[in-house]
C-alpha cells in the first residue's frame, strides 16, 4: 500500500504549526514568562529555543521522515531502524503510549473551550462579575460540585462528545483530507481571531481611571515584559524556559515523528521546520504575550495573575475582563473559539500516532484504525472525566505529560546521536535541503541538546518526583484512585509492548 503524503508545503507547515500552536501558546507561555522574570525570561527562552527546541525538532523530523521511508509512522518502527536492537522498539513504545494517554484527557479539556464558547455566545459567561461566581460555574461544569449552574456533568459531557467525534472524524479522513484540510482552515482563522483580540487588548486604555489609575494597558504590558534581571541567576528560570520551549514545540511526544513520516523523501525539512517553529513563536510571543496577561492586569491589577495558574487566567479571569467590555460576549466567544481551534488541531495530532501504528504495523485500513483508536481513547477517557475530582488527570499530566516527555526525548536523542550516529543523522536532515546549517548545530545536537534534556529531567524528578511518588499532600480518599491510575499507565505500556511483539513476530514469519 502506498503511503500517504502531505499534499503541499503550505499545508504541511500549517499542519505542523497546528500541532505546535495550542493552549500552551496563549495561556502557559504568558504565565511562565510573567512568573519568571518578565522580559528577562526571553533570554533563557531564546537560549532554550536555539540549544534545545530547534535541534530536537529537526531530530524528530529527521527520525520521522527516515522511518516513513520504511513504512513506519510511529517510533517503535522508527527506533528499530535507527538502532537494530530488540529494546529500541520498546523504547519507541513510549511514542505511542504518551500521545494516547495525553489524548485521552486532552480531548476532554479541549472540549471545555467549546462549551465556554457556547456560554459566551449565550451571554452567561460574561454576566459574571466575581471570581467566586465564575469559579462556581466552572467547577459545576466540570462535575466537581453541584450548584445552581449545573446539577450534573452532562452538559459538559455533550460538548465532550461533540469535540471527540469531530476529532475522530478528522483523523479518520486521513492526512491530506483530514488533518491538512483542517489546518488550512483552522490556522488562518485562529490567527485572525488572535489579531482581533490583540488589537482590542492594546486599545483597552485605563479601564477604571478613578479607582485604579495605574491599572492600564501600559502597566499590563509592563507586567508581562519588564525585565527582572535578577531572575537570570535562578536555575528555576532556565528550567522553566526549557520546559516551555519543549511544551510549545510539542517535542518528546511522538507526534512530530508521526507527522514527519508522511513527508516526501526530498522535502526540505530544514526550512519547513524553521517555518513551523517561527509560526509557533509568533503565535506564542507576539500574540500570546499580548492578550491574556496585559488584559488581566489592566482590569484586576497584578494580584490575580500571581495567585492563579494558566488555566484560571484563561477560563476565569479573561471572561471577567470581557464581561466589563461593550460586546464582551463577542470577545469572549472569539477567545474560546480561538482556544478551541488551537486545541482541536492538537487533539487531532495526539490521536494520529496510534492510528498510524495500527495501519502500518497491523495493516488495518484507516477507517478501521480510526474506529479502534476512537474506542480506546473514549474508554481511557471515561475514568479521567468521572474521577476528575480525585486528581487522576493531574497525576497523568505529571507522569506522562511532564516527566514522560523529558524521559522519552532524552532516550531519543541518545539513540539518534550514539546508536544511529550524529553524522548519518546530519546527512538525513540535509537530504533535499536547500540550505546547509552551520556546523555548530552538529555539536549542539550531539552534546548540548542531550545535556539540556537530562538537566530538565533530573530537575523535575528531584523537585517534584518524590512528592508525586509518595502522594504528598494528597487526601487519603484520593490515594487509591492515584494508585489505580499508575497501575493503569503501566498496563497501557505493557499492552502496547505486547502489540509490538505480535507485529514484529508476524513480520519475521512473513520474511521467512
Ligand atoms: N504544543 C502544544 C501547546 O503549545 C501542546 C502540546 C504538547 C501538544 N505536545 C503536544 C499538542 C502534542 C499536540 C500534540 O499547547
Ligand atoms: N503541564 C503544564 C504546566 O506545567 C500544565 C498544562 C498542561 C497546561 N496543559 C496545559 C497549561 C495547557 C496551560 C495550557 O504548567
Amino acid at each position: 500500500m502506498k503511503r500517504e503524503r502531505w499534499a503541499s508545503r503550505v499545508g504541511l507547515v500549517l499542519a505542523f504549526a497546528g500541532n505546535a500552536v495550542g493552549l500552551g501558546n496563549f495561556l502557559r507561555f504568558p504565565v511562565q514568562a510573567a512568573k519568571n522574570g518578565g522580559g528577562a525570561f526571553m533570554i533563557p527562552y531564546f537560549f532554550a529555543f536555539i540549544l534545545l527546541g530547534i535541534p530536537l525538532m529537526w531530530i524528530e523530523w529527521t527520525i520521522g521522515r527516515y522511518g516513513g521511508k520504511f513504512g513506519h509512522g510511529t517510533t517503535p518502527g522508527m527506533f528499530d531502524k535507527l538502532w537494530n536492537k530488540p529494546i529500541s522498539k520498546y523504547i519507541g513504545a513510549l511514542g505511542v503510549m504518551i500521545p494516547l494517554l495525553i489524548g485521552s484527557y486532552y480531548l476532554y479539556v479541549m472540549s471545555w473551550t467549546l462549551g465556554f464558547a457556547f456560554y459566551s455566545l449565550k451571554g452567561t459567561l460574561t454576566s459574571f462579575t466575581s471570581h467566586e461566581q465564575i469559579s462556581a460555574f466552572l467547577s459545576a461544569y466540570q462535575g466537581v460540585v453541584k450548584n445552581q449552574y449545573f446539577h450534573s456533568i452532562w452538559t459538559s459531557y455533550i460538548f465532550y462528545l461533540i469535540a471527540f467525534l469531530f476529532t475522530m472524524y478528522i483523523v479518520s479522513r486521513g492526512i491530506v483530507k483530514g488533518i491538512e484540510t483542517l489546518a488550512k482552515i483552522a490556522m488562518p482563522t485562529l490567527f485572525l481571531f488572535a489579531f482581533f483580540l490583540m488589537i482590542r487588548v492594546l486599545t483597552l486604555g485605563t479601564p477604571d481611571p478613578i479607582n485604579h489609575p495605574d491599572w492600564n494597558i501600559n502597566t499590563g504590558l509592563g507586567y508581562m515584559w519588564n525585565p527582572m534581571i535578577e531572575y537570570l541567576k535562578k536555575g528555576k528560570t532556565w528550567i522553566a524556559a526549557a520546559g516551555q520551549i519543549f511544551f510549545t514545540l510539542s517535542l518528546g511526544i511522538g507526534v512530530l515523528q508521526s507527522y514527519a513520516s508522511y513527508l516526501k523523501e526530498k522535502e526540505d525539512i530544514v526550512v519547513a521546520g524553521l517555518a513551523t517553529a517561527s509560526t509557533n513563536e509568533f503565535a506564542e510571543v507576539i500574540l500570546g504575550g499580548t492578550i491574556a496577561i496585559p488584559a488581566a492586569v489592566a482590569f484586576f491589577g497584578p494580584v490575580l495573575v500571581k495567585t492563579g495558574g494558566a488555566f484560571d487566567l484563561g477560563f476565569k479571569t479573561l471572561p471577567l475582563v470581557f464581561g466589563k467590555l461593550p460586546y464582551g460576549w463577542l470577545f469572549s466567544t472569539l477567545w474560546f473559539l480561538l482556544l478551541f481551534l488551537a486545541g482541536v488541531t492538537s487533539g487531532v495530532a495526539l490521536s494520529q500516532p496510534l492510528v498510524a501504528f495500527l495501519e502500518d504495523e497491523f495493516g488495518l485500513t484507516k477507517k478501521k484504525a480510526a474506529l479502534i483508536v476512537a474506542i480506546v481513547l473514549f474508554t481511557l477517557g471515561q475514568p479521567i472525566i468521572f474521577l476528575l475530582k480525585y486528581g487522576v488527570l493531574d497525576d497523568i499530566d505529571w507522569w506522562i505529560g511532564t516527566v514522560g516527555l523529558a524521559l522519552f526525548a532524552t532516550l531519543e536523542v541518545f539513540i539518534f546521536n550514539f546508536a544511529f550516529g550524529t553524522e548519518r543523522g546530519w546527512q538525513e536532515l540535509h537530504r533535499g535541503a536547500s540550505m546547509r546549517l552551520p556546523r555548530i548545530f552538529y555539536f549542539i545536537m550531539r552534546y548540548i541538546t542531550p545535556f539540556f534534556l537530562l538537566a530538565i529531567f533530573i530537575y523535575w524528578i528531584a523537585t517534584d518526583g518524590i512528592n508525586f511518588l509518595l502522594m504528598k499532600g494528597v487526601p487519603a480518599a484520593n490515594r487509591p484512585f492515584l494508585i489505580a491510575t499508575r497501575i493503569a499507565i503501566i498496563l497501557v505500556y505493557v499492552a502496547i509492548a505486547v502489540l509490538i511483539r505480535i507485529a514484529w513476530d508476524k513480520k519475521k514469519n512473513v520474511g521467512k
